[in-house]
């Protein structure tokens, strides 16, 4: 215990001392590792060396569009002025590839420069792109998103996990995507990564829904695509991998070596939409469940290993979006290795939210792990629609953003219902949960956005201390059910808040009667599962308790005002963050002194803060500090872990102001 506090004192002089980087780890470019055994260090090219800085960015749904125009009409894509809105004479567009040449009035187009609409008042597209439209994302904003990563980020982070979706949306129907397109895209935002980030810092990609032609089917490798994938993205992929990735397009990769990988899914052969494809039926060749094979040989190799893994992909793990036997079998394996998985990044639904897994609601999925029958429970598709489509300004009124699209109106219900449904009290496991985070999109569906997350490097220093680290035990202690009781005492203040927030009433609070497990309709109910294979839980595992490898929060940067035309480019900002204020600015008082609980660099580095100017004197700036870092900390979450995410959710539905800002936020 005083080592471990020694040794914070350590980090944090030397912390405060260079002002940014405490401790010196490897990290291989991923095209160096060897990510399958354990020797690969010793003998492969002398790696380079970053300093560790605790922090990777989660960036996903960049969707760029190279036709989109600025002035163009919203039901074009922005890519044209439609012809029933401008009737006129043929304009000179040089550089404009007009497929409806009919009734274009390009003048107009250079006449509205600088308005956001024509002059019957119909919105127009944006210069930097346009909030809440079906519009694509167009290259001024794919340029000013990887300038400002390069600029802040380059130095600042150790991995990057990237979650797809990489080309524009099929809806122009006069320009219809090729897949010769769809991969020039790609390779355009590969090499923007590389440009930005270089070899060194380990990029993990996932495959999206719209980066094949057509858009949600796939089948099997080896195909052209996942060949083609495979050299789009061979400075990713470690060499081990390439005939999994040609077979599934999924792949392992070691972002530090031997402590911490990350998992790139393919989610499209679990997605629903994919009819190429059929489901995870267990002992079947169907490629969803072989990937959950495959899934399950990964998380016990990494367990064996003492290491901790984040699984990352394109669509969610959603009973709405998967197979029903996808999601079940998805449940039954986060449920499992929870002592080694520290969490799960999605993107696709351009809509900033986190979920929950948990073993009552796989109790309840009607399927079981062999069916092919698909249950229907599908949300409305998250796109809007062009003949009703508000203005940017009614969009953003209160009540306004989640609630214009059909499917955001579902999720904020949906969640809603599902926060107040968790259990009381002691009838609540944290072993029976996991959480689920969804990032907001590049793609201005809502606001564009992209994420840093902070995890705990306590421990990977220069002098590796083996005893920071989580060491999973061999045997699971979740066969009979008398261990529950062991419980209560980890679930500390997780409990007290959920005790202040009792609400009488819920179905769960019946204790409901599980099913027998000899009986053949209940074998898959994850109750019976977890009699047969273990759950490996752990409260002492980085995904319930902070230590080496949990993360520590996130702050959610996002471009508010693309909609405003200026030449001048929007600045990205801080939305929110999940961080408690004194962990930022760790005294307020005095700028200059590190903080002692946060022994590692600061969640966001200090010029990026609002409000935040080293150079003024510190009783001038204090108040108005306090107050930017106040309005950019609404959760005040110690960490991301379990306990917390449950003590969060309790709050959300415990105090309206929470709630409104939750939906605010999403
Ligand atoms: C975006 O950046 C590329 C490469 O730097 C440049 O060629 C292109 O003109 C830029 N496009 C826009 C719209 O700013
Ligand atoms: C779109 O909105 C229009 C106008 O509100 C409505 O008539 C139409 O049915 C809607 N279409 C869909 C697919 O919801
Ligand atoms: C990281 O974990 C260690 C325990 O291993 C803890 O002492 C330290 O405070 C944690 N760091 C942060 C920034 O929370
Ligand atoms: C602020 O903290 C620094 C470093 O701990 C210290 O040297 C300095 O004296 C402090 N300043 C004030 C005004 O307390």
């Amino acid at each position: 215990m005083r080592s471990t506090l020694l040794a914070g004192f350590i980090g944090l002089a030397i912390a405060a001392s260079t002002s940014a980087s405490t401790s010196e780890q490897t990290v291989l470019g991923p095209a160096l590792q060897n990510t399958n055994t354990n020797d690969h260090i010793q003998n492969s090219v002398k790696p380079k060396r970053r300093p560790l800085k605790g922090r990777f960015l989660h960036i996903t749904d960049i969707h760029p569009d190279p036709h989109y125009k600025t002035g163009a009409t919203f039901d074009t894509g922005c890519h044209r002025r439609s012809k029933d809105k401008k009737k006129g004479k043929k304009g000179k567009g040089k550089d404009v590839d007009y497929s409806e040449e009919d009734g274009q009035d390009i003048e107009d187009e250079i006449e509205i420069k600088g308005k956001d609409k024509d002059k019957d008042g119909v919105d127009l597209a944006g210069k930097w792109g346009t909030a809440v439209s079906k519009c694509d994302t167009p290259m001024s904003l794919v340029n000013i998103t990887f300038d400002w990563l390069k600029k802040e980020w380059r130095d600042e982070i150790d991995f990057i996990v990237w979650t797809g979706d990489n080309a524009r949306h099929d809806i122009d129907r006069s320009l219809p995507r090729t897949t010769n397109e769809i991969f020039k895209l790609n390779r355009m935002v590969v090499s923007r990564m590389l440009d930005a980030f270089g070899t060194d810092i380990p990029i993990v990609p996932s495959i999206g829904n719209n980066d094949i032609w057509p858009h949600n089917v796939m089948a099997a490798g080896p195909s052209r695509l996942t060949e083609e994938f495979l050299r789009i993205w061979s400075k990713f992929i470690p060499p081990d991998f390439s005939h999994v990735f040609e077979r599934g397009a999924y792949f392992s990769a070691e972002v530090i070596p031997d402590r911490l990988a990350v998992i790139s899914l393919n989610t499209l052969f679990w997605y629903d939409s994919n009819t190429l494809v059929d489901g995870c039926a267990d002992h079947t060749n169907d490629p969803g469940a072989l990937q959950m094979d495959w899934l399950d040989v990964q998380l016990a190799g990494f367990r064996d290993r003492g290491m901790q893994v984040w699984l990352t992909g394109h669509v969610p793990p959603h009973m709405g979006y998967y197979y029903d036997n996808c999601y079940l079998r998805y449940g039954d394996l986060a449920l499992r290795y929870q002592d080694t998985i520290v969490g799960h990044l999605f993107g696709h639904m351009n809509i900033d939210h986190f979920f929950f897994i948990d073993v009552d609601e796989l109790e309840s999925t009607p399927v079981s792990r062999k069916s092919k029958v698909k249950s229907k429970k599908n949300f409305a598709p998250l796109t809007a629609n062009l003949s009703s489509l508000p203005s940017f300004e009614s969009m953003l009124a209160p009540n306004g953003p989640v609630g214009i699209f059909g499917a955001g109106d579902t999720l904020k219900d949906e969640l809603k219902k599902d926060f107040e449904d968790m259990p009381d009290g002691k009838d609540l496991k944290l072993k029976d949960y996991v959480a689920i985070n969804v990032a907001a999109s590049v793609i201005p569906t809502y606001l564009p956005g992209v994420r840093v997350f902070t995890y705990n490097i306590s421990g990977l220093g220069e002098e590796v201390n083996e005893d920071a680290f989580y060491k999973p035990h061999q045997l699971s202690e979740d066969i009979d059910e008398e261990d529950d009781e062991e419980e209560e005492d980890d679930e500390d203040n997780a409990i007290e808040v959920l005790k202040k927030n009792r609400r009488p009433g819920h179905r769960h609070d019946k204790k409901r009667k599980k099913g027998d497990c000899k009986k053949k309709e209940n074998e898959d109910k994850p109750h019976c599962v977890f009699r047969r294979l273990p759950r490996y839980y752990d409260k002492n595992s980085p995904s319930r308790s902070n230590r080496a490898l949990t993360p520590l929060g996130y702050t959610q940067f996002y471009l508010p005002k693309i909609n405003k035309q200026s030449n001048e480019p929007p600045q990205w900002e801080i939305e929110y963050t999940t961080y408690k204020k004194d962990v930022l600015v760790p005294h307020p008082s005095n700028l200059t002194a590190q903080s002692q609980k946060w022994n590692q660099p600061p969640p966001i580095p200090l010029n990026l803060l609002p409000e935040y100017n080293s150079d003024q004197s510190v009783t001038a700036s204090k108040d108005k500090l306090e107050k930017a870092l106040k309005k950019i900390t609404p959760w005040r979450m110690s960490d991301l872990t379990i306990p917390n995410y449950i003590k969060l959710s309790r709050k959300l539905v415990g105090d309206k102001g929470m709630w409104d800002k939750f939906q605010e936020i999403m």
